[in-house]
């Protein structure tokens, strides 16, 4: 989602409903990167604020979980496993097509905020390696003509 794009009511919203919650934050964190795809780094202090924390130790429950993002992402976030299993079962094609086709390096996102690519250690599949995740979707047992009709899909999604 691009930066502009954020809906700033929706974020106060899910603040306030979390406010002053003994163990609110993660589920807190979680909403606002579900409603415009991470936490940005604008909204630390209300937070803080909010759960009587400083904003420190918020910056720093968003940067320990993986799941969490305090830079904005794509709508599609391509995640390759890098593997010792995916490895094994070619997942360096499948990284290299990604690379090639989407125009981006690992852990760079497109102007257009459409998709971002990263390589995570194991994607916990590995009996379809090679594998990767568009979001919350799993692909596995990929080839690279199957990794181009994915990317056609979402591609054609957008329209
Ligand atoms: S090594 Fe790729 S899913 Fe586990």
């Amino acid at each position: 989602m691009r930066p502009q794009e954020i809906d700033w009511g929706r974020i106060s919203a899910i603040i306030e409903k979390h406010r002053g919650e003994k163990w609110g934050l993660i589920p807190l964190l979680q909403e606002i990167q579900d409603a415009v795809g991470y936490i940005p780094p604008q909204s630390l202090e209300s937070i803080s604020e909010a759960m009587h924390l400083f904003p420190a130790q918020v910056q720093g429950v968003a940067t320990f979980y993986a799941g969490f993002s305090l830079t904005p992402k794509g709508k599609y976030v391509v995640r390759v496993c890098r593997g010792t299993a995916c490895h094994v079962k070619g997942g360096k094609s499948i990284l290299r097509v990604l690379k090639k086709e989407l125009g981006l390096e690992e852990g760079e996102t497109s102007p257009d905020y459409r998709f971002t690519l990263e390589t995570v250690a194991c994607l916990g599949a590995c009996f379809l390696a090679p594998t990767m995740m568009v979001n919350r979707t799993y692909y596995g047992r990929l080839s690279p003509p199957k990794v181009n009709s994915i990317l056609a899909q979402y591609r054609k999604e957008e329209g």
